[in-house]
C-alpha cells in the first residue's frame, strides 16, 4: 500500500468512527475525501436519518445519489450534528479548512449546528496551524486589493486559478504564515473588504477531532 493509499485507509477510518454521533434527524454533513467516505457510511443508516444539509454541490450530488434528501438550511432551522474534514487542526481543535474550495458553506453550517465532528487522517494534526495554504473567498472584483492586504500581514497569497466556488467567488491561498492566535487572525481577516470568508475555523472550532490512526480511531474532545 503507498502511502496515499494508507492516508485514504485513515481517512474511511476516521469517517466510519463518525457514525457513532449520528443519532438520526438532520446531519449536517461537509465536502471532501474524507467526507465522502462519510456519506458513503452515512448511506448504510438512511433510514435513520430525515436526510442532510450539505456544504457543497458536490456533496449534494453524492448524498442525492446515495437517495439521501438535501435539505435547505432556511427550511431546517438549527442542526444538532455536523461532520466535516479539514485540512489542519490543532490541538484546540482550531482548524484550516477549505482545501476543497468549501469554506464558506462549511463555515456556515458549522455555526449553525450544536456539535461539530471532525474527520481526519492522523497527518492533519499539527502543533501551529499555517502549513498548509490559507485558503480566503474573494469577491472577484476584491482579488488584488484582497492579496495585498494579505501580503501586509505577512502572508503570501496566491491566487488559486481556473477554480470559482460555489457561490461564483475566488480563492487566495496563503503561504508561509504561522498562526499563533487564530482567533485574532480569523477576525481580522474576515474584516478585509472583499473577502468572504477566511478559511480559519477557531472561533467555532470542532467540538471532536477523530483521527484515524496506526492504532485505530483516536478521539479528541475540545
Ligand atoms: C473542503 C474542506 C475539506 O474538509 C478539507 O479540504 C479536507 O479535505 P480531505 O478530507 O479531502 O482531506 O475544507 O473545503
Amino acid at each position: 500500500m503507498d502511502s496515499a493509499q494508507h492516508q485514504d485507509e485513515l481517512k474511511k477510518q476516521a469517517a466510519e468512527a463518525a457514525l457513532s454521533h449520528v443519532e438520526g434527524g438532520i446531519i449536517g454533513v461537509g465536502t471532501g475525501s474524507t467526507v465522502n467516505h462519510f456519506i458513503n457510511y452515512l448511506a448504510t443508516i438512511k433510514g435513520k436519518i430525515d436526510g442532510a444539509v450539505s456544504s457543497s454541490e458536490a456533496s449534494s450530488q453524492r448524498l442525492k445519489a446515495h437517495g439521501i434528501p438535501v435539505l435547505d438550511l432556511n427550511a431546517t432551522g438549527g442542526l444538532s450534528l455536523y461532520v466535516d474534514g479539514a485540512d489542519e487542526s490543532n490541538k484546540s481543535l482550531q482548524l484550516i479548512k477549505g482545501g476543497g474550495g468549501a469554506l464558506t458553506r462549511e463555515k456556515i453550517v458549522a455555526a449553525a449546528s450544536e456539535r461539530f465532528v471532525c474527520i481526519a487522517d492522523e497527518s492533519k494534526l499539527v502543533p501551529v496551524l499555517g502549513a498548509f495554504p490559507l485558503p480566503v473567498e474573494v469577491i472577484p472584483m476584491a482579488r488584488s486589493y484582497v492579496a495585498r492586504e494579505l501580503v501586509k500581514l505577512g502572508g503570501n497569497p496566491v491566487w488559486r486559478e481556473g477554480f470559482t466556488t460555489d457561490n461564483g467567488n475566488l480563492i487566495l491561498d496563503i503561504s508561509g504564515l504561522q498562526i499563533m492566535e487564530p482567533m485574532q487572525l480569523e477576525q481580522q481577516i474576515n474584516n478585509i473588504a472583499g473577502v468572504v470568508t477566511v478559511g480559519i475555523f477557531a472561533l467555532r472550532p470542532a467540538d471532536v477531532l477523530i483521527l484515524g490512526s496506526a492504532e485505530g480511531p483516536r478521539t479528541i474532545t475540545a
